[in-house]
């Protein structure tokens, strides 16, 4: 702890603000509708998390006024990164909503929604390439990380996953990137190796945590303020920790299979009501908190700070959030 600068007390919504700007000059280009496109995009939002963490680890690593450009920059290079990601993901899983509205391959048709996710991946890694070498690293990994994840989703579709599998799959195409916006945070800050390690584990778990309590929202959310459509996953096949819990509609163990097939053809509204009576949804929610936990207890190596206080904050919320 003492090898690190007090918090800087930075400005975090202005920061903000300032990866809003860099995100909207990253995604102007000369053909019209690809502007279009990526434009509807960054408008419809979305939570700003990784920016969010990027920024915070930054400031409770004592990160300063001088380097403040380079996270604002890998701040805005995440959440390209993780936009493309959606826009891909929602082809391979036959999405139609996101953010409360049609997603770009319902819109514009699966061909230009794959050059629109690749032209956000490149725009996030330019930016990403005006940074120091050990952050493009991190980044780059993640991104490998983010598309072994996915792949190993789709390859075990139809196949048994057992917990550690489960866990592998969601710590790849989820917590990883958020891992690595952690960790950029307090390298940019000039944070100690233990620090920045300390950070990645926070990052990971509060990760782990976030797609757990994604998976619940998937059978137990509201399509009005998760802006998705309930029961997707559950209907395409891929493995929710709720369901991975189920056993055969008693005690909640792990019978993965059996119940995922099940799963796959049972009403959205009748899962829920089953994986309530069940206690799988509960029983998920608290394994998304002992990952929060764990999260905040990585902290310890912070000084006191608002940033850090945050952070703590941000562990909390990830469990609760309703969207
Ligand atoms: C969302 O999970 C999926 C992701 C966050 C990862 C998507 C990754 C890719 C498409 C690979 C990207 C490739 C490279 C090279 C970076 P989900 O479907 O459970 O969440 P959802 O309910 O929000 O759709
Ligand atoms: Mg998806």
């Amino acid at each position: 702890m003492s090898r690190l600068r007090a918090a800087a007390a930075l400005d975090v919504e202005g920061a903000l603000k300032q990866v809003e700007a860099a995100i909207a000059q990253a995604v102007d280009c000369q053909e019209p509708l690809l502007r279009q496109m990526v434009a509807e995009l960054v408008r419809a939002g979305g939570k700003r998390m990784r920016p969010r963490i990027a920024l915070l680890a930054f400031d409770a690593c004592g990160g300063g006024e001088a380097d403040l450009d380079k996270v604002v920059d890998a701040a805005a290079a995440f959440e390209l990164i993780h936009t493309a990601s959606l826009v891909h993901d929602d082809i391979i899983d036959q999405s139609p909503l996101r953010r409360g509205r049609p997603t770009v391959h319902v819109s514009y048709g699966t061909p230009h929604a794959i050059v629109a996710g690749d032209f956000l991946f490149t725009q996030g890694f330019a930016l990403s390439g005006r940074l120091p070498k050990e952050v493009i690293r991190v980044t780059a990994e993640a991104c490998v990380r983010l598309a072994e994840g996915e792949v190993m989703e789709q390859r075990l579709l139809a196949e048994e996953v057992d917990e550690e599998s489960y866990l592998t799959i969601i710590a790849k195409k989820t917590a990883e990137p958020i891992r690595a916006c952690a960790m950029t945070g307090a390298l940019l800050a000039g944070a100690p190796k233990e620090v920045v390690e300390a950070l990645g584990h926070y990052g990971l778990e509060i990760g782990i945590a976030f797609q757990i309590a994604d998976d619940v929202l998937d059978i137990a959310g509201n399509p009005a303020e998760t802006g998705k459509a309930v029961g997707q996953d559950a209907k395409t096949g891929v493995l929710t920790l709720p369901v991975g819990l189920n056993e055969a509609g008693t005690d909640p163990g792990w019978d993965a299979k059996t119940f995922r097939s099940m799963a796959r053809q049972t009403d959205p509204e009748e899962l829920r009501r089953l994986l309530q009576e069940t206690g799988a949804i509960d029983k998920a929610r608290g394994v998304a908190q002992k990952y929060s936990d764990r999260a905040k207890a990585r902290l310890a190596v912070l000084p006191p700070g608002p940033s850090k206080d945050a952070l703590v904050a941000l562990a909390d919320s990830v469990v609760k959030r309703r969207s």
